[in-house]
């Protein structure tokens, strides 16, 4: 069993490694190539869930440009993980719909509940945090996106309820008494 667990990691791996490569060298012989770099680190970051030391590294060697440029990209902008990420990416969106109704007051709570900041990972890895710009579902706003469950009609403490949902089934889960929160509103 784990080494069927093993290959697939293995296979999933080597899919990533060859689809990063190809967008690579699909904008590297373009004008100006090195301006496709964010383009190039979202795509990476998409594939693997972050920007680790390895993929800069393989990034670099491929564009020909220093690790230590990528890494100043990187870190410049917020929206780039430089560590793995939590089991659950809790993403509030302060799109404009969302952040009429009261977004930000949303993202103090998430903050405040799950003791992290934006690109924070809990000690127990259990939940990362992110930003989104509108997720699509403006009509139930203000809205949080829980892994890849949509959860409308969020208060500070609605998000605060659904956050302890999680936590609860995932040490259900990990009891063996699994049950996925589901999404609200959606
Ligand atoms: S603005 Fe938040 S879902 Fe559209």
């Amino acid at each position: 069993m784990e080494v069927v667990e093993k290959d697939k990691k293995q296979i999933r791996q080597a899919h990533c490694e060859q689809e990063l490569k190809e967008f690579i060298d699909s904008v590297k012989d373009m004008e100006h190539g090195d301006s496709y770099l964010i383009a190039v680190l979202h795509k990476a970051q998409g594939l693997y869930g972050y920007l680790s030391r390895e993929v800069m590294d393989t990034i670099a060697q491929q564009m020909q440009i220093p690790t230590a440029h990528i890494w100043g990209v990187a870190t410049f902008y917020h929206y780039f993980n430089l560590t793995p990420p939590g089991k659950y990416v809790v993403s509030v969106c302060l799109g404009t719909a969302c952040y009429v109704k009261g977004a930000p007051q949303i993202l103090d709570a998430v903050r405040n509940e799950l003791k992290i900041d934006l690109g924070g990972v809990t000690e127990d890895r259990l939940f990362s945090l992110q930003l989104a710009r509108c997720l699509g579902a403006c009509g139930i706003a203000p809205v949080v996106m829980i892994g890849d469950k949509i959860h409308g009609e969020m208060t500070p403490q609605k998000v605060v309820d659904v956050i302890n949902q999680y936590r609860k089934a995932d040490s259900a889960h990990s009891t063996g008494l699994a049950s996925s929160p589901r999404a609200t509103k959606k």
